[in-house]
């Protein structure tokens, strides 16, 4: 077992790393307050292939492993979380099924654009009433001639105002339950189609979250992703993979939270020295550091399973638990060891404070990590 990085993953590291530090931690703070979409990010984070890097090349994408992807994600996320997600979003919830179950008309045209960083894409599955409930999907899809007509309203779509396309689940056969949701790329071009209510939300303030609305949406029948009825399989395996990506989102704001917080203990005085001298702040220290690297460890495990084709149910619902609990943690550590500094907007901690509940909730809450994590271990167990 190897655990270092090969020079070509350290290359896409500090390759994302550079970008970050110089474009993207210095207008985060701006961003978020402003609750405005990163998309002067999006030309150069296209340019540099960090849209589309786990597509291969004849698809537009940078034809990288998971593990090159985690590895830049992380970087991006240190910097500012709503970037990453936005990022996140478009390479693991919106490309990868195009890439897993799209016919090449579909890569063309719904793939290749997006993986160039041309176009954004986003994953359509929440509604009002189908959250961690996913199979209970009230969007209908009716075959009429060449079209399906879909008909919802679906929640909390993160890049949903900003994107030119996304995969879209709804119910063919309503009697089936999951076995009756299908897929669908669906353009915000088409008739029918709009952006809904935009949420204003406690974190991750500059990534763009809203409902979209499907009032009798008509979606070409060469629309329909993979079969009719795969659709929550297609969803399932999706966040299989989205998983690993919101670990690292939440790994990489512990590590901006844990660095700020490392960096304030010894400058901030008290009793005559920096308290980075006190025994209760080194010892918050010591359990963010190991609990961060045990994080990381989880997240290049599961790629490293992704890569080799290996089922990453599991591993990845563990990464994501576990790095979203402790971007929690941490965060809320480092305000501490911050005290009062840490309470105000003038410091960032807030700021990875806020942006790290949501990765406890989204692509699946904690408690549903839980239940697949434990249904895969009882599924080994009893065989
Ligand atoms: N891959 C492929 N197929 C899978 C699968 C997987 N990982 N997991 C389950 N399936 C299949 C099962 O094999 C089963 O198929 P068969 O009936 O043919 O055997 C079928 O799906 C149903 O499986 P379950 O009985 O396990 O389904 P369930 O209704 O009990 O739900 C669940 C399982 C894990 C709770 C699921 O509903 C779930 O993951 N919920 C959370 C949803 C979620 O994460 N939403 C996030 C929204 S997206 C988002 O947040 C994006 C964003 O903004 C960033």
């Amino acid at each position: 077992m190897d655990f270092s990085l090969s020079d070509e993953h350290k290359m896409i590291q500090e390759m994302a790393r550079s970008f970050a530090q110089k474009e993207v931690a210095p207008v985060a703070a701006e961003l978020d307050q402003k609750s405005e979409f990163p998309a002067r990010h999006l030309p150069k984070m296209a340019e540099l292939g960090l849209m589309g890097m786990m597509v291969p090349p004849e698809w537009g994408g940078s034809g990288l492993d998971a593990l090159s992807y985690v590895l830049a994600l992380e970087e991006i996320a240190v910097a500012c979380a709503s970037t990453a997600v936005t990022m996140s979003v478009n390479n693991s919830l919106y490309s990868s099924p195009i890439l897993n179950f799209g016919n090449d008309f579909q890569k063309e045209k719904y793939l290749k654009p997006f993986a160039e960083g041309k176009q954004l894409g986003a994953y359509a599955l929440s509604e009002p009433g189908a959250g961690s409930d996913a199979a209970s999907q009230k969007t209908t899809a009716t075959l009429k001639g060449d079209k399906f007509i879909l008909k919802g309203t679906k929640n909390f779509i993160t890049n949903g105002p900003n994107a030119d396309a996304m995969i879209v689940y709804a119910m063919t056969d309503k009697e089936k339950r999951h076995k009756g949701i299908s897929a669908f790329v669906v353009d915000k071009t088409l008739p029918g189609f709009s952006v809904g209510k935009i949420e204003k939300k406690l974190g991750i303030c500059a990534s763009s979250t809203s409902e979209i609305v499907l009032d009798n949406c008509e979606v070409p029948k060469e629309n329909l992703l993979g079969e009719v009825g795969q659709g929550f399989s297609i969803a399932m395996n999706t966040l299989d993979g989205g998983r690993i990506g919101i670990a690292t989102q939440a790994i990489g704001i512990a590590r901006a939270a844990f660095e700020a917080a490392a960096k304030y203990s010894t400058e901030r005085e008290a009793f005559g020295g920096p308290i980075s001298q006190f025994q209760a702040i080194q010892h918050f220290l010591a359990d963010m550091g190991t609990n961060i690297d045990a994080g990381r460890l989880l997240i290049h495990r599961a790629a490293y399973m992704k890569d080799q084709g290996q089922n990453i149910n599991k591993v990845g619902a563990m990464a994501k638990l576990f790095c979203s609990e402790t971007a929690m943690w941490v965060s809320t550590k480092a305000i501490q060891i911050h005290g009062g500094y840490g309470y105000i907007k003038e410091y960032p901690v807030e700021r990875y404070f806020r942006d790290a509940k949501i990765t406890e909730i989204y692509e699946g809450t904690s408690e549903i990590q839980r239940l697949v994590i434990s249904r895969a271990i009882l599924k080994e167990i009893t065989g």
